[in-house]
C-alpha cells in the first residue's frame, strides 16, 4: 500500500499511539523493540490505521519513561539500533503507514552531556543553555504541572552552586530558548530525523519554551515565535511532514498554535476529552456541544487531533474546579486512581468494560471533527494496574495472546520490564489480540470495521459539523458535511433506550443509509425524523439524494 501523498495527509489518518518498549519484545530480554514492532505492522494495517505515533526511544536514564532525553541522534539500545528504527519506517512506509516520533524540545534529561557541561562551571560556553538563577523566586506566577512529587519549579544544583529551571521533575531541567544556539541545535536535532524520513513530531510541552517575569510562562508571543521558525524551516526543507502540539490549554490559548496556517498543523484538543467522559456520565450532550462551540475555528489547513486515552494520566487540567470534582467522585473513586491532576486508568477500566460505553465512545472519537489517536491496547479493551507507580500502569505490555507472557515475550516472566495485567477481568488470558481475532463479535473485530467505515469518507476527517438541537438532550446529533457528502451521527448518552425527533428540513427527499449495515432507513418528510436508539448506541448515516 503506497501512502497517501496528499500533503494534507493528516487529516485523513487515523493515528495508533506506541511506546516500542510496550509492544512486542523481538529478542526475548523482556523488552519491546524495534524488530519487535515491525512484526506486528501487520496487525495495525489490519487494524486500518495510517500512522502511528511512537513516544520517545531515546538513550535515556527512563526516569519519566524517555521524556528525559539523554541524547537526541539516536536510539535506546534496550530497544535496537538506529538501523533497525530505519528498517521500521521503510516498512511503515511500504504498508502505507506514516510515522510520527516524539520530540521533547523543552527540557532534556539532567544526564544530558550539555546540562553536565551546563552545571560544570558558571564560565563553561553551554551555560547559558539552561535557565540559571541565584534565587528560587523569579517566575513566582508560575503552576507546578507534577504537583504530586515537586514542589517548586526551580532545583538546587549543588555543583555550581545555583538554582535551574524545570517545568516537570526536577530532573528535566528546561532548555533555555532565549539562546540562539539551543534553538539552532534543536532545529539541527529534528532534520536528523526529517532527513532520515519520519513524517512528523508530537512536540511535547510546548507551551513553556520560554519564561518571562510577571506572566505565567505559558504560551508567550517569544515562545510562538520559536515554534514558528521551526515550521518556517519545515516548510522550507521538508514539505509535507507535519507537527503536533502538545499544548495542555483552553480553546482560546489553543488558538494561536495553529496561528495563520504557519505554526502547528494539528493540536490535541484537550479540553474536549474530559467531556466526553462527563456528557457519557451525565447522560447529557451539554459538555460536548458546550466546548465545541467555545472552539474557535482554525485555518483550512490545520486539524484538530482527538483521543479518549495516552499514555498519562486522564488530565484534568483543563476543566473547572466542579467539573474535576465530578470527575474524580465519578471515574476515581479510589483515590489511588488520582495523580496530579487526573486520573490514571485505561479506556475499558473506565467504562466499567462496558462495550456498550466502549463502542459508543469510539464512535464519537471517530466521528467528531479532527484526527483520532488510538492508543494501543484500547482497540482489545485492555485493563491497567493501578499498584504500579506513577503512569505505569497504563503502560504495561501489548497482550497478544493468553500464552507464555501474553505472547509479547519469552523471557522469564520476572524479566518482563513490566508486569501484565493478571486480573480475572481484564488479565491476557481473557483480554489478548489473538482470541479476538477468532471472534467477530470481539471488540477489536468491530474496531476494525469503525475504522474501515470511517476510513470509507473523507467526511469525517475534513467535514463541517452542525449540531443538531433535539429536545430530548440524552442525544448528540451533528450532520458532518464535505462537497455534496453529508453524514448524519446521531449518539444516545444514556444508559436507557431513546426515542428522538430530529429536524432534518433541510434534507427533505434524502434517504438515510446507515453505513457499518448499508440498510436504508425511511426517506426524511415533512415531518421530524423519528428514531430510536438502544442504550449507548449510536448510527452514523449517509444522506443521499436517490
Ligand atoms: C508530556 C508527556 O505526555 C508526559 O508523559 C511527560 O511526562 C511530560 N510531557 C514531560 O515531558
Ligand atoms: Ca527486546
Amino acid at each position: 500500500m503506497p501512502l497517501n501523498q496528499d500533503v494534507l495527509w493528516y487529516k485523513d489518518a487515523i493515528i495508533y499511539q506506541v511506546h516500542v518498549r510496550t509492544f512486542f519484545d523481538s529478542n526475548g530480554d523482556g523488552i519491546g523493540d524495534f524488530p519487535g514492532l515491525e512484526q506486528k505492522l501487520g496487525y495495525l494495517q489490519e487494524l486500518g490505521i495510517n500512522a502511528i505515533w511512537l513516544m520517545p526511544f531515546f538513550p535515556s536514564p527512563l526516569r519519566d519513561d524517555g521524556y528525559d532525553i539523554a541524547e537526541y541522534t539516536t536510539v535506546h539500545s534496550a530497544y535496537g539500533t538506529l538501523d533497525d528504527f530505519r528498517k521500521l519506517l521503510e516498512s511503515a512506509h511500504n504498508r502505507g503507514i506514516r510515522v510520527i516520533i516524539e520530540m521533547v524540545l523543552n527540557h532534556t534529561s539532567d544526564q544530558h552531556p550539555w546540562f553536565q557541561e551546563s552545571r560544570s562551571s558558571r564560565h563553561n560556553p553551554r551555560r547559558d543553555w539552561y535557565v540559571w538563577s541565584d534565587t528560587d523566586e523569579r517566575y513566582k506566577g508560575t503552576r507546578i504541572i507534577f504537583l504530586d512529587t515537586e514542589k517548586s519549579n526551580w532545583a538546587w544544583d549543588p555543583i555550581s552552586k545555583a538554582y535551574y529551571w524545570h517545568r516537570f521533575f526536577s530532573h528535566q531541567p528546561d532548555l533555555n530558548y532565549d539562546n540562539p544556539a539551543v534553538r539552532e541545535q534543536m532545529w539541527k536535532v529534528m532534520s536528523f530525523w526529517l532527513e532520515m524520513g519520519v513524517d512528523g513530531f508530537r512536540l511535547d510541552a510546548v507551551p513553556y519554551l520560554v519564561e518571562r517575569e510577571g506572566t505565567n510562562c505559558e504560551n508567550l508571543p517569544e515562545t510562538h515565535e520559536v515554534l514558528k521558525d521551526l515550521r518556517r524551516r519545515l516548510d522550507e526543507q521538508f514539505p509535507g511532514r507535519m507537527l503536533l502540539a502538545e499544548a495542555n490549554q483552553w480553546p482560546a490559548d489553543l488558538r494561536p498554535y495553529f496561528a495563520d496556517g504557519n505554526e502547528f498543523h494539528m493540536a490535541f484538543h484537550f479540553p474536549l476529552m474530559p467531556r466526553m467522559f462527563m456528557g457519557l456520565k451525565l447522560e447529557d450532550r451539554k459538555p460536548i456541544t458546550e466546548i465545541l462551540q467555545q472552539t474557535p475555528e482554525i485555518p483550512p489547513s490545520c486539524q484538530w487531533s482527538l483521543f479518549l486515552r495516552n499514555h498519562d494520566e486522564l488530565t484534568l487540567e483543563m476543566v473547572t474546579d466542579m467539573e474535576r470534582d465530578y470527575m474524580y467522585d465519578t471515574y476515581a473513586e479510589n483515590k489511588t486512581m488520582r495523580l496530579n491532576l487526573g486520573i490514571r486508568r485505561r479506556l475499558a477500566p473506565l467504562l466499567e468494560n462496558d462495550r456498550r460505553r466502549i463502542e459508543l465512545m469510539n464512535g464519537l472519537l471517530m466521528s467528531l471533527p479532527g484526527t483520532p489517536i488510538v492508543y494501543y491496547g484500547d482497540e482489545i479493551g485492555m485493563g491497567d494496574n493501578i499498584n504500579l507507580g506513577d503512569r505505569n500502569g497504563v503502560r504495561t505490555p501489548m497482550q497478544w495472546s493468553g500464552g507464555w507472557n501474553a505472547g509479547f515475550s519469552t523471557a522469564e516472566p520476572d524479566r518482563l520490564y513490566a508486569p501484565l495485567i493478571q486480573n480475572p477481568v481484564y488479565g491476557y488470558p481473557a483480554v489478548n489480540v489473538l482470541s479476538q481475532l477468532g471472534s467477530e463479535h470481539s471488540l477489536l473485530r468491530w474496531m476494525q470495521r469503525m475504522i474501515m467505515v470511517r476510513a470509507s469518507t473523507a467526511v469525517f476527517g475534513r467535514g463541517s459539523i452542525e449540531f443538531l438541537r433535539p429536545a430530548n438532550h440524552r442525544i448528540l446529533a451533528y450532520v458532518r458535511r464535505l462537497g455534496k457528502e453529508a453524514v448524519l451521527a446521531v449518539n444516545n448518552l444514556s444508559g436507557a433506550a431513546q426515542a428522538v425527533e430530529l429536524d432534518l428540513k433541510k434534507y427533505k427527499g434524502n434517504i438515510l443509509i446507515e453505513m457499518s449495515g448499508k440498510n436504508i432507513f425511511p426517506r426524511v418528510g415533512e415531518q421530524p425524523y423519528l428514531l430510536t436508539l438502544g442504550p449507548y448506541q449510536f448510527f452514523w448515516f449517509r444522506l443521499r439524494r436517490i
